[in-house]
């Protein structure tokens, strides 16, 4: 069985929910207390075994590419001031190739994983997006690629929402379950309210057979008028089943404003150093709002 050692992160989109720190900026740079949110990404691909990741960029998304770059001046500069462990932070991750290449347009994130084809080729691969940062005993990816290796089938990350979100999400129906593992009957991206087929929504994290790429190559458009990867994989399930894995961690939504303070919030809480401060900061805070 072929290991699951690519994955491509789609970056291309406009982040119009981030308006306007989007306009010049990528959303995926935006950062959680001190890195960018595409690094947390970055990082639990690597540590879930990837060895090659490929970046799907677009129109001024140029400072992914330098984030990812080694930067001689500001290492020279930190390596001469003897501050090493910011040194150590900013250097480029070593345990991992990362490529680029351009969506020219953003036509959907089905679109932007068809763009990276050529390079993941027959293999079987990943996709992460960058809506969902996982905090796991296990990383979440290695999770799926368990499956993965255990089935030999594609494998998509959900996870349970409550009612009033599943509008929100693509949604597996399912159709049996063994454990924490589904098969699925059909999916269903971002149902209307109250037509939902179950509370299963699919979470930015997936391994996938490289037969995708048949189904993304009939360009098809789907819901918000956008190439939609839930279509391609809803055709790949008829002819070869995928299965949907509820992962265990604390997934945090990055992807719009307020589930970004709120991880914002709860990273700062944890953060070794600052923690303390941030949570007098917040009861002051608070004290300061209930006396108003
Ligand atoms: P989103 O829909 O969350 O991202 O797509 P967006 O379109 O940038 O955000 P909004 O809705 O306008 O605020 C999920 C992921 O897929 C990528 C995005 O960059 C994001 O990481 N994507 C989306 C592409 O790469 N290309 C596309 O055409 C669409």
């Amino acid at each position: 069985m072929q290991k699951v050692k690519k994955a491509i992160i789609p970056a291309a989109g406009l982040g119009t929910r981030f308006l306007p720190a989007t306009k010049a900026m990528p959303k995926e740079m935006l950062p959680i207390v001190d890195k960018p949110t595409i690094q947390y990404i970055v990082e639990e691909a690597i540590e879930s075994g990837i060895e090659d990741i490929i970046i799907v960029t677009g129109k001024g998304k140029r400072a992914i590419e330098d984030h990812f770059d080694n930067n001689f001046e500001l290492e020279d500069n930190l390596m001469k001031k003897g501050k090493f462990e910011l040194l150590e932070k900013t250097k480029h991750p070593a345990k991992v190739d990362i490529h680029y290449i351009r969506q020219k347009e953003p036509l959907g994130l089905g679109h932007a994983v068809w763009c990276a084809r050529k390079f993941i080729g027959n293999d079987p691969f990943a996709v992460l997006l960058g809506d969902d940062i996982v905090q796991a005993d296990t990383p979440c990816l290695k999770q799926l690629i368990d499956q993965f290796d255990q089935t030999d089938k594609s494998v998509i990350g959900v996870q349970q929402v409550g009612e009033d979100e599943t509008d929100r999400y693509g949604i597996v129906a399912p159709q049996e379950r063994f454990d924490r593992l589904y098969s699925i009957d059909h999916l269903v991206e971002k149902p209307k309210k109250g037509t939902a087929p179950s509370n299963l929504a699919i979470m930015g994290r997936y391994v996938l057979s490289a037969e995708i790429f048949e189904y993304l190559e009939k360009h098809d458009v789907g819901s918000g008028g956008e190439i939609q990867l839930t279509d391609a994989i809803q055709r790949l399930n008829e002819s070869s089943k995928v299965y949907a894995y509820d992962f265990q961690g604390n997934r945090f939504d990055v992807g719009e404003t307020l589930g970004f303070v709120k991880t914002t919030i709860e990273f700062a809480l944890q953060n070794e150093e600052i923690g303390h401060d941030v949570r007098e900061i917040i009861e002051d805070l608070l004290e300061k709002y209930n006396q108003q």
